[in-house]
């Protein structure tokens, strides 16, 4: 892996942290968000995901019996869980650098389309804003699989590799780190049912066209782990954000609510944003009216 550009902790991941423990967190009832992509004809899509941790960090679950990657890495990357049947993993793919099509959304690891994602904490009254670009991988050709590595994963191991930080003295240890078992591990940090929903009929299409029972497609099921479930293994995604702005806008006080910008700076990759700014790290901070 190449040099991790962003070399400290994000200035506003603590406390969208701490916000998003307060919403129900990674596990337990999970911090609901709004994801929005754009489509392959220009028009905007927007749906209701769950966040699933920073990734690098995947918090402990009950229903994990898995072993872990040691805990070298950290990201001020939000997560989330896909199926890529369904669109968004097609809107990331056709917008992304590659403008990857239908087929290609559905064979495997890639993506790189620009998301704008909404987490609304009532328990702060605060609207977190995160826009960036979105990175799709699938557990059979995120490494070493079956089939070569194709230009798309090697572009998100670059691109997501960008965020990840080494904790501690841990640097020379990057080989240990699998991730392959990472996307196994969030596959089964889920319930045995929602787990199931990767075996589902194809999400979208008409019910009238079927399912294909000989593959095991119906709704209800459970699964176990993602090595031995070649279903589910098919549409199973894990999605990484890798965010360029972040804005925070707490509504607590209408008297002195402000709303807080960062960008990413342009050394760092990212679009700079207004200046003058106050820099922290290597991200620009400036503070407008809410
Ligand atoms: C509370 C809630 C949480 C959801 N979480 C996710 C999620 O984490 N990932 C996901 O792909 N879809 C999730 N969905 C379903 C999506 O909102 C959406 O219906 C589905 O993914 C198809 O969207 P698309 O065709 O735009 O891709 C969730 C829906 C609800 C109501």
């Amino acid at each position: 892996m190449s040099h991790p550009t962003v070399t400290t902790t994000a200035p506003w991941k603590q406390k969208f942290q701490q916000h998003l423990e307060k919403a129900g967190g990674p596990q337990g009832s999970g911090a609901e968000f709004m994801l929005a992509t754009v489509n392959a004809k220009g028009l905007p899509k927007v749906r209701t995901c769950i966040f699933r941790g920073f990734w690098g960090t995947l918090p402990e679950n009950e229903h994990n019996k898995l072993p872990k990657n040691p805990q070298i890495y950290e990201s001020d990357c939000p997560t989330f869980t896909t199926d890529c049947r369904m669109s968004k993993t097609y809107d990331i793919f056709a917008t992304g650098k590659g403008k990857g099509n239908l087929e290609q959304s559905r064979s495997g690891t890639g993506g790189g389309g620009p998301i704008e994602a909404i987490y609304w904490i009532k328990e702060t009254n605060t609207q977190w804003r995160i826009s960036g670009k979105c990175w799709i991988i699938a557990a059979d050709d995120i490494e070493g699989g079956e089939e070569a590595q194709n230009s798309g994963t090697v572009t998100v191991k670059a691109e997501v590799g960008r965020y990840m930080r080494t904790k501690g003295d841990h640097a020379e240890k990057d080989k240990e780190w699998s991730w392959k078992l990472e996307t196994e591990n969030y596959f089964e940090n889920l319930s045995p049912m929602m787990r199931g929903t990767f075996k589902n009929p194809p999400p979208g299409q008409p019910i009238d066209e079927g399912k294909d029972e000989k593959a095991g497609e119906d709704l209800g099921q459970k699964a176990g782990h993602l090595s031995d479930e070649m279903l589910a293994r098919k549409n199973f995604r894990v999605c990484v954000i890798t965010p360029e702005q972040v804005e925070a806008v707490d509504l607590t006080d209408p008297a002195k609510a402000t709303r807080q910008i960062w960008t990413l700076a342009e050394e760092a990759g990212g679009p700079g944003g207004r200046q003058p700014a106050d820099p922290v790290g290597e991200w620009n901070h400036i503070e407008t009216w809410p």
